[in-house]
Formats: structure tokens, sequence, C-alpha cells
């Protein structure tokens, strides 16, 4: 199966808010789909769709082949656990120590301890967090942690990785080591990744194609070079020179 994704005419209101309206759109193995859009209009509710979190009003959804609303809760679980998750927030567990959080995926799984620990630290060396693995997370900066979130959501080498806003609340020089990162990852491990943001700069480094969600719909498919040729002037006016508010 080819398509690990595929969306089929989804649509989701919240009450009179009409959020997402006829979307449509598959994502191949080894892609990297970034979908630009403007804070609120739904792309942490499309993510969340995907992984069966939210049920679209109408419209399929197909994970790996599967229509993730017609198979049993199990099933959609199975499914899960081949999907890394990179929350907009990191979400790591601030009790943790760095080596526990990037851990935590193997927690009830049968992968001996050897094996744990040399995966952990692969990743962490990834990130470029080698020897940081005994850090409490409340002693991270907003960078580091994002890394570590990164590598939690890979180690156990998904078959989908999901990123929310990766560069959100990062200062321009972090939020650049970060899109570094993620672009090095998509290589080395051929990832198939789906990365939602308002940040032009993470479309144009990291997407093979970039949906732009507007108003609900999807407003144009592009390239990075076609966006960087202006050949969206939409894209450019919403997106050209904007400013983030930043956390280190
Ligand atoms: N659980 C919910 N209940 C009601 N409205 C929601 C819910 N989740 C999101 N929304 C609304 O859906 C819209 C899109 O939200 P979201 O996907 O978070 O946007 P963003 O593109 O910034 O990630 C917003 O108007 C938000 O208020
Ligand atoms: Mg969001």
């Amino acid at each position: 199966m080819d398509e690990v994704v595929q969306l089929e005419k989804v649509c989701k209101s919240f009450v009179e808010n009409k959020v997402l309206d006829n979307i449509s759109f598959s994502v191949k193995t080894g892609e990297s789909l970034c979908v630009l859009g403007r804070s609120g209009v739904g792309k942490t509710v499309l993510l969340k769709i995907i992984v069966g979190l939210i049920r679209p009003d109408r419209g399929r959804v197909k994970l790996f082949g599967r229509d993730i609303f017609r198979i049993r809760r199990s099933e959609l679980l199975k499914l899960r656990e081949d999907i890394g998750f990179v929350f907009q927030n990191s979400a790591l567990f601030d009790s943790m120590s760095v080596f526990e959080n990037v851990a935590y995926p193997f927690v009830r799984k049968d992968v001996d301890e050897a094996q744990v620990r040399e995966r952990v630290l692969h990743m962490l060396e990834m990130v470029n967090m080698k020897g940081s693995e005994y850090l409490r997370v409340s002693e991270l900066s907003g960078g580091m942690k994002k890394r570590v979130a990164i590598a939690r959501a890979l180690v156990t080498e998904p078959r989908l990785v999901l990123y929310d806003e990766p560069t959100a609340g990062l200062d321009p020089g972090t939020g650049s080591t970060v899109i570094e990162i993620i672009g090095r990852l998509n290589e080395e491990k051929k990832n198939t990744a789906i990365i939602v943001t308002h940040d032009l700069d993470v479309a144009l480094s990291l997407a093979d194609r970039v949906l732009f969600l507007h108003e609900g719909r999807v407003a144009s498919e592009l390239t990075p070079s076609e966006i960087a040729e202006g050949k969206s002037e939409e894209i450019t006016k919403l997106f050209g020179g904007q400013e983030g508010t930043y956390e280190n």
C-alpha cells in the first residue's frame, strides 16, 4: 500500500463554526506534506481527525489503507502505534528525565532494556541532544523540549510522523535548528510526514508538497519552489515576513 493517509471529502463543524469543508488529499510513503494555514484555520483539528481523535461530520479517513472510522477501537489503537505525534506544546512528562520521556513509547512493549537504551541514545544523538538523558524536563529550554519530543515521536520508527506547528513559540534561530533536524530525519529515516504550520519557512524547507488551507478548504496545492516563485499571491500576502511570539 503506497498511500499512507487518504482523506476524502472530510467536513467538520463545531456547532455553527464550519472548520473543514470538503478536504481531500493523500500522502504516499516517503512523502513530506505541509499543511500551511493561519492560526485557527483548523490544522490541529485536521491532525486529530487523521488519528481518529475527532470524528468528521462527513467524509472518509484511511490510514495505511484502513478506514479508521469503520474499524474496531482496538484496531485503531494498533494503527496509532505506527504514528509518531509531535504536539505543539511538546507534551513531555515534566516529572521524568529526558531518557524516560524518549523511552516512554516502549513502556508495556516487549523490547529488552539494552535495545531500548540503544534506540533512545541514538534518537537523542539524532536531535543533537547527546548527553542530556539525565536532565529533567524542567531544566530544558523550549527548543530542547521540542527536540526531545521529536526523539520520542520517532524512537519506535513509526510509519507516519505528524508534526503540529513544530516551530511555534521558538525564536527564529531555534526554529531553524528544529527545521534542520526534521529535514535531516525525514531524509535519513525516509519518514512519511505531515507537518501543519503557520510558518512559511517550515513549509518551504520541509515540504515536497504544500497544501494551503484557507477558510476550510484546500485553496491551493503547490511545491515549495512554486511558492518561492510567487505563484500564490495569497500565500505571499498572508505569510511573507510574518513575526511570531518567541520563547527560547
Ligand atoms: N473541541 C472543539 N470544540 C469547539 N471548537 C473547536 C474545538 N477544537 C477546535 N475548535 C475550533 O476549530 C477552529 C480550528 O481550530 P484549530 O484546528 O485548533 O486551529 P489551528 O489551525 O490554529 O490549529 C477554531 O475556530 C477552534 O476554535
Ligand atoms: Mg493548532
